[in-house]
Order: structure tokens, then C-alpha cells, then sequence
């Protein structure tokens, strides 16, 4: 029989440095007001160079969930990492973590789904683990933004949305079978590949690594179409969790906590509304934080779990959309 997957430990992880939206108007033309208004945004964290990587942050975090699980690097079997913005063009950032926290010669893999790619790295753990090959899996989300944004006037449409951080999970098995993670599902649609892109360095411009690329922030700095992407992700959001409740024969009064990818609290807040729950039953912490991609969510239901807010036997469904487009959802038994 396949055995079900729980979640056995959070952390997370975020750098000290604080940037308000009164930081960012001495950068750039903008205002707290605005990005407030549009967002629900007031502050994001952004690294130190030389002190914080993808990977570092990474592995702080996933020290804390086995912390939390009350297990050891040893412990571990499998290593996934989220990211879009890895420390080297490759190797991935999985391996770093690895070597970080000197786990064994286990299999690390990285994962390049954006806002998506927890939820897709948490269902590809879940599949090891229901199968019986691997005992404990580390999930990591983990985003440098700070780094590689336009941080003038040009860049703000995108800017003042990004932030910095990283959180972990630790997938076991549990004899429990009606608790763990009851479903993932997963959808793309790469038609909309460059609503929410970064252009280099790859392969769509003449020269992979042409010098001149980085002085033009158009190829090296995330290019997004903040009307499209709104437009899909209310669509898509609503979509995915309801085919999450679908597949279990549940319906959205049995969710006890929604987590959505912190993208936009105008997102949250217009899916929340047609969705009819509470703000008791709906988490966000990207006033604080930003959109922290392939962080966010783990970063958030690590929150949520030490304000107990995710107590034992709570329905909680994670849902994302992002860049790709991708977009997914999972329902968990706590
Ligand atoms: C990005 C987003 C906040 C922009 O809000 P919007 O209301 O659509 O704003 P627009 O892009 O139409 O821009 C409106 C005006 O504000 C300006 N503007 C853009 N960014 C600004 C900023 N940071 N500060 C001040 N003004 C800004 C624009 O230049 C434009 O000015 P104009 O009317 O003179 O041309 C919104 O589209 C959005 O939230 N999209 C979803 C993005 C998202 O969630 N991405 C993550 C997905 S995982």
C-alpha cells in the first residue's frame, strides 16, 4: 500500500536587511502609497552580498525543520531546491545545500518553477515518499530577487514586489492514512512563457553570455506584464484549489487554512472575497515580506505554524501561479 506523506517540520529563514517602500522611493519614482495600494506590500528583506546565497539560506532554514522534526542532516535522503535565481548558472543550488549542511551523498535536485516551484517540489517529494524509496526528503524554497532588479524608475513595475528569503519542509511517511498531504496537482501553459520572464543569460539572444547583456536591464532583470499576470492568477488560483477539493470530494467550508503563494495581497484578497472565507481562514505575511517566489509559501506556512495557526487535524490547501505560466495546488491533512 502507498503510505501518506506529512509534513514533520518547518523553518524559514529571511535576511536581516529591511527595505521599506519609503527605502524604494529614493531609488526610484514611487510611492508608499501606490505600491500599498496595489500590492498591499510595506516592506521586503534583501541579502548581503557576501553573506547570504540562495543556498546559505536555504540551508538555515532546512536547519530549523529538522530541528523542528527533531532529526539530523543525517536523516536526510533527498534534497529538492526551488529556485529561479541560483547561485551558479549551474550547478543548481541543491547540491550547495548538501555540502552546507553535510548530509551524505544523497540525490539533490533543483527545481525551476518560480511561484509554482514549491508546490512543485513538495509534489515530486510526496512521490518519493508514497512509494517507499526515500524515508525523509528536505523541500526548500529559496530566492535572492534583490540581486538581479532593476532598481531604477524603469524596473518598479516589478521592483517594489520582490523580496528576499527562503523556507523549508520535512517530508516523512505517516501510518496515519487519513492525514499527510491528500493531493498535489500541478498545470502549465509555456503560451505565456514571456508575461513574467527573465531573458538572459539564455539562449533567445544571439550571444548566451554577451558583456553588453548586463548593462541592459531589459535582458537581465525580470520583464512582467503585471496586467496579464493578474488577470491569469485570479482565474487559475480559484481554479486549481477547487480541483484540489474536488479530487478529495471536499469543499472550500472544509478548509481550515488557505496559503496561497503571497504574489500580490490583491490577489489573495480577490480570491478570498469570491471564495467567501474569513481572514481567520486565509494566511498572508507578504506585507512583510514581498513576494518571495519559491519561498513564499513554505516561509508562510512556517509562520503560520508558530503563530498556531495550523493545528492537528486542520485542512490546509496551499495554492500557486507564477511565471511559466505555472500554477498548482495541495491539499494537506495536518
Ligand atoms: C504590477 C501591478 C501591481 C501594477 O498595477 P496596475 O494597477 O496594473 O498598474 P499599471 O501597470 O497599469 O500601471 C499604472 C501606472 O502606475 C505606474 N507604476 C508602475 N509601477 C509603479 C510603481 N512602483 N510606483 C509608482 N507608479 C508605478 C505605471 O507606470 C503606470 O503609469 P501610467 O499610467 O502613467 O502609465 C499589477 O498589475 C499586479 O499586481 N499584477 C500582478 C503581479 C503579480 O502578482 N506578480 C507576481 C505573480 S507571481
Amino acid at each position: 500500500m502507498l503510505k501518506q506523506t506529512k509534513i514533520v517540520g518547518l523553518g524559514h529563514y529571511v535576511p536581516e536587511t529591511v527595505v521599506t517602500n519609503h527605502d524604494l522611493e529614493k531609488m526610484m519614482d514611487t510611492s508608499d502609497e501606490w505600491i500599498q495600494e496595489r500590492t498591499g506590500i510595506k516592506e521586503r528583506r534583501w541579502f548581503t552580498y557576501g553573506k547570504e546565497t540562495v543556498a546559505s539560506m536555504g540551508t538555515e532554514a532546512a536547519k530549523k525543520a529538522l530541528d523542528q522534526a527533531g532529526l539530523t542532516p543525517d536523516d536526510v535522503d533527498f534534497i529538492i531546491l526551488a529556485t529561479l535565481s541560483p547561485d551558479y548558472f549551474f550547478p543548481g543550488s541543491g547540491v550547495l545545500v548538501q555540502e552546507k549542511l553535510g548530509i551524505k551523498e544523497v540525490g539533490a535536485l533543483d527545481v525551476r518553477n518560480q511561484c509554482s516551484g514549491f508546490l512543485y517540489a513538495l509534489s515530486i517529494g510526496d512521490q518519493f515518499i508514497k512509494t517507499g524509496m526515500y524515508k525523509t526528503v528536505l523541500v526548500i524554497g529559496s530566492e535572492i530577487h534583490s540581486h538581479g532588479l532593476d532598481k531604477t524608475t524603469k524596473g518598479r513595475g516589478v521592483t517594489v514586489i520582490f523580496g528576499d528569503g527562503a523556507g523549508a519542509a520535512v517530508l516523512q511517511a505517516t501510518d496515519e492514512s487519513d492525514k499527510g498531504i491528500l493531493s498535489t496537482h500541478l498545470h502549465s501553459q509555456g503560451k505565456y512563457a514571456k508575461e513574467l520572464v527573465v531573458i538572459g543569460p539564455g539562449n533567445m539572444t544571439p550571444v548566451r553570455l554577451d558583456a553588453s547583456n548586463a548593462e541592459d536591464p531589459t535582458i537581465m532583470a525580470p520583464i512582467m506584464n503585471g496586467g496579464t499576470v493578474f488577470k491569469h492568477a485570479v482565474t487559475r488560483f480559484q481554479e486549481v484549489i477547487y480541483e484540489a477539493l474536488e479530487a478529495n470530494s471536499m469543499a472550500k467550508e472544509d478548509i481550515s487554512l488557505l496559503i496561497p503563494h503571497q504574489a500580490n495581497l490583491r490577489i489573495t484578497q480577490f480570491i478570498q472575497k469570491k471564495m467567501e472565507l474569513g481572514n481567520d481562514r486565509v494566511y498572508s505575511n507578504i506585507q512583510r515580506y514581498g513576494n518571495t517566489t519559491a519561498a513564499s509559501i513554505p516561509i508562510a506556512m512556517s509562520e503560520a505554524y508558530q503563530e498556531g495557526r495550523i493545528k492537528d487535524g486542520d485542512l490546509v490547501c496551499l495554492a500557486a501561479f507564477g511565471s511559466g505560466f505555472t500554477w498548482a495546488s495541495a491539499l494537506i491533512r495536518w
